[in-house]
């Protein structure tokens, strides 16, 4: 099969064996897999896969067809549709998955389409849900909420109730987020100002959470998912005090597998809920061929874009 690999840093397509599934995986055959910040920090170097999953394949999100199921595995067969967020290996045209981890793909949904959706489903959904305890009526802040984990939580917090307030850096997204349901849209320069806050999710990363130590409300939770604009602060704990917050953060890929299968359910419980009521888009910035894939990478890693970018094998 035709695989994604990282050669020293490089991206190239590469011919790989066809993966088998264990007993209780299943193989699919990908029709859309896609890009994350993830695979960017493995292709520098700086995310290695966890263990079991090839260090040179990255991938963390896919979603296709069933074509063959391990021996053990009794609730799936071949030709379902299904997507599913996997240790790594998913930028492939084939790609194995523990059987329990994966969700069935809507009806009417597009299957590439489908592909850049588990990850930024399940990552918010544990995030606002699990980790932020958001409840309906409070307001919540989404920074870099242009991205795929952002247009996901949006979405699936406007469906609980919640007050939604996006930042998002590019004007001319902002329309889109409020047709995605975010009450009121802010550049990141304002969005301490938008305030206050029941729950923050933080996508962007220390600068962005020095900013809102003003802003939050009484009981506030500040959930960091992303930290690309840095790691790093000076935390006045006294505002932390002051608020009685809560600061954590969290990640999904290293979660022991009974984790990610909780966290994977609860998110297609109401994804479940939401797509038969036409509630929930997966916006697409591009889709590119799995051959192209180098050149997808470059797209993602610019920025600028509604969603997400995916590879199509
Ligand atoms: N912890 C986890 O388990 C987990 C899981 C999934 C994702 N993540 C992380 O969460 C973050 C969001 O994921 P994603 O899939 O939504 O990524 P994405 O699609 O690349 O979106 C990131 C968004 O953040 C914005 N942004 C980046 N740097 C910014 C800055 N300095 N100021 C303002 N906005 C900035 C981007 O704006 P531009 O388009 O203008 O650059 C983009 O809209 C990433 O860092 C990702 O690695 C973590």
């Amino acid at each position: 099969m035709q695989a994604v690999t990282i050669d020293d840093g490089t991206i190239r397509v590469a011919d790989r064996p066809d993966p088998a599934p264990g007993p209780d995986e299943l193989l699919v055959r990908v029709a859309g897999a896609g890009l994350n910040g993830a695979d960017l920090l493995q292709r520098a170097g700086h995310y290695p896969a966890p263990a079991g999953i090839p260090d040179d394949q990255p991938g963390l999100e896919f979603a296709g067809t069933v074509t063959a199921v391990g021996d053990r595995v009794v609730d799936h067969a071949p030709g379902d549709r299904v997507m599913g967020i996997v240790g790594g290996a998913a930028q492939a045209e084939l790609v194995t998955t523990p059987a329990d981890l994966v969700l069935g793909v809507p009806d009417g949904w597009d299957l590439v389409h489908a592909g850049g959706a588990p990850e930024a489903l399940i990552t918010a959904h544990d995030a606002l849900f699990t980790q932020g305890r958001l409840g309906p009526g409070d307001r919540l802040l989404v920074t870099g909420a242009a991205g795929g984990v952002g247009t996901a939580a949006i979405q699936l917090a406007v469906a609980t109730g919640a007050e939604v307030v996006a930042s998002a850096r590019g004007e001319d997204r902002h329309d889109a987020l409020r047709s995605l349901g975010a009450a009121e849209v802010v550049l990141p320069d304002d969005q301490a100002a938008a305030g206050p806050f029941d729950v923050v999710l933080e996508l962007v990363g220390a600068p962005s959470v020095a900013t809102l130590l003003r802003s939050l409300a009484t009981g506030a939770r500040i959930v960091v998912i992303g930290v690309g604009a840095g790691s790093r602060l000076e935390l006045d704990l006294l505002a932390l005090m002051g608020a009685r917050a809560t600061l954590r953060g969290s990640t999904l890929r290293a979660r022991p597998l009974a984790d990610r299968v909780t966290a994977t359910r609860s998110a297609g419980h109401v994804l479940g809920t939401l797509a038969a009521r036409d509630a929930y888009t997966v916006p697409v910035a591009a889709i590119h061929d799995l051959g192209d894939a180098a050149t997808a990478y470059d797209d993602f890693d610019r920025g600028g874009h509604l969603g997400k970018v995916i590879l199509a094998p």
